[in-house]
């Protein structure tokens, strides 16, 4: 697996990588979501020039990140899950929390730390004009795998 990358201006997508839909569509619209190959529903979304997709539902109780703000913590990118607030790097897929330095120092300081890998992130690869995600096949465990069930699909649906 130590192949060379692949020059970043090649002309046909990834053997393995899925049509997701026009570059323009997705710059306008900011997020895109797709069951992807069949299994897996992916959120693709624009910001600040860069493209991203990682896994649709949040790993913490499988929120719809594609209704989350973006803003950066710590130096790094972050979605913000809508439903109670947790924040993913859109880089790497981290968990960020706030720790408290002392508990009994007033007033409290904090600082971010990371839980690890929480979401699983996807590769983006644009191919004149047309954007193509590579799932992340990565037999390790993420826990935003918890949510790419059949059953979960069905409740989002179903609202
Ligand atoms: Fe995303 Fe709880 S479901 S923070």
């Amino acid at each position: 697996s130590s192949s060379p990358h692949p020059p970043s201006s090649c002309s046909s997508p990834p053997p393995d990588s899925h049509f997701i839909g026009k570059q323009k569509d997705i710059v306008e619209a900011g997020r895109v979501t797709k069951l992807v190959n069949g299994c897996r529903d992916v959120l693709v979304l624009y910001h600040q020039g860069q493209l991203h997709a990682m896994d649709m539902c949040c790993y913490h109780s499988g929120g719809p990140l594609q209704y989350g703000d973006i803003e950066e913590f710590n130096g790094k990118l972050c979605i913000v899950c809508p439903w109670h607030k947790y924040k993913i790097t859109l880089a790497e897929g981290e968990g960020l929390y706030q720790a408290v330095d002392n508990p009994m120092a007033k007033p409290l300081k904090t600082h971010w730390c990371s839980k690890g890998v929480k979401q699983r992130i996807h590769k983006v690869t644009e191919v004149n004009g047309d954007v193509y995600v590579t799932l992340n096949n990565s037999s390790e465990a993420t826990e935003s795998d918890v949510y790419q069930t059949e059953r979960y699909r069905t409740l989002l649906l179903n609202g």
